[in-house]
């Protein structure tokens, strides 16, 4: 057991993948974990985390809905009595290109903004007050991607750029080195998952007299539903074998939160493929004044 014991979090997006892997992780921590999904499956989860000793509880529900984020945050104060953690990871993949027809832009963009973006704000909007309330700090991790345009650590000023797997010669990758861009058919993925460094940097600057911290985590390839999806459910055994455990990634987070209130934030953590999956040391900030925070 940890500083997080007894501590209560909600995790968007549980159902399954990296959601169900952080709520598990933080669950096994001796925190109380609120789950919400738009996957009925969602619901099954509870009793998965009630198995380490925490209540949890689970609604099936649209993270761009202002009424259902009303209804998981009202409900966990109910339930839990306090919010110390968000984990805004409910996540949405979808293709889309600069000439789309307009009508499949219009719903693309409602889906994958709406999720990735509008999401995490209506989470982050409905918590902090509840946090600032409370006057006993928190966590906001929101789940990003690494690509090099919305993880805020451009490949070329990337500190481990040297050792990069993907930036040797002998790299059989087809572009340039991880992080990379998204490539031209992930505008509007780019584009929500980009909106979240304004939401980071704001919200880490009015959280920090209230000991609120918040960072992103930016996700590399990790085997998920999402990832499995996005190779038709059959990645070649290479591919396969280069991929992130959400395992893994979940110790990340929970190193992270043990950081506790003086640890790190404003800040994106990226996860290379072919790098070892563990919590580095905090970058300089590269957008916001030391002197904000
Ligand atoms: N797995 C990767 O390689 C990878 C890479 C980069 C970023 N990410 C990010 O990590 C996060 C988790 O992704 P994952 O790979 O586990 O995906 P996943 O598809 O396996 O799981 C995502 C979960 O979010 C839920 N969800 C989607 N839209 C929702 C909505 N509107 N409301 C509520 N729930 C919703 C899904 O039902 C699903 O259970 C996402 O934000 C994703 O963009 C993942």
């Amino acid at each position: 057991m940890t500083i997080l014991a007894g501590k209560n979090a909600i995790i968007t997006g549980a159902a399954v993948g990296l959601g169900r892997a952080y709520a598990a992780a933080l669950a096994a921590q001796g925190v109380n974990v609120a789950l919400c999904d738009l996957r009925e499956e969602v619901l099954q989860r509870p009793t998965e985390m009630q198995a380490h000793g925490v209540k949890s509880i689970a609604w099936q529900g649209d993270v761009s809905q202002p009424d259902d984020v009303r209804k998981v945050v009202d409900g966990t104060l109910a339930a839990f009595g306090s919010i110390d953690i968000l984990v805004n990871n409910a996540g949405v993949w979808g293709a889309s290109v600069a000439d789309d027809p307009l009508d499949k832009s219009l719903a693309d963009y409602d889906r994958i903004v709406g999720t990735n973006l509008k999401g995490e704000y209506l989470f982050g909007r409905a918590v902090l007050p509840i946090m600032i309330e409370h006057a006993k700090g928190g966590d906001i991790v929101n789940v990003a991607t690494d690509h090099m345009v919305t993880c805020g650590t451009p490949h070329n000023v990337c500190p481990n750029l040297p050792t990069c797997p993907w930036n040797q010669p002998t790299s059989s990758f087809d572009g340039p080195p991880r992080p990379t861009g998204g490539g031209n058919a992930m505008d509007l993925y780019d584009a929500a998952k980009w909106g979240l460094n304004g939401l980071l940097f704001a919200w880490a600057q009015a959280g920090k007299p209230h000991n609120i911290r918040v960072n992103a985590l930016c996700m590399g390839a990790t085997d998920s539903h999402m990832l499995r999806s996005f190779h038709n459910f059959k990645p070649s055994p290479e591919e396969e074998a280069s991929w992130m455990r959400a395992e893994d990634a979940a110790q990340v987070l929970i190193d992270l939160l043990n950081e506790g209130p003086t640890g790190r934030t404003g800040q994106n953590m990226n996860f290379c493929v072919g790098r070892p999956v563990k919590l580095e040391p905090p970058l300089p900030l590269r957008y916001l004044e030391e002197s904000a925070l």
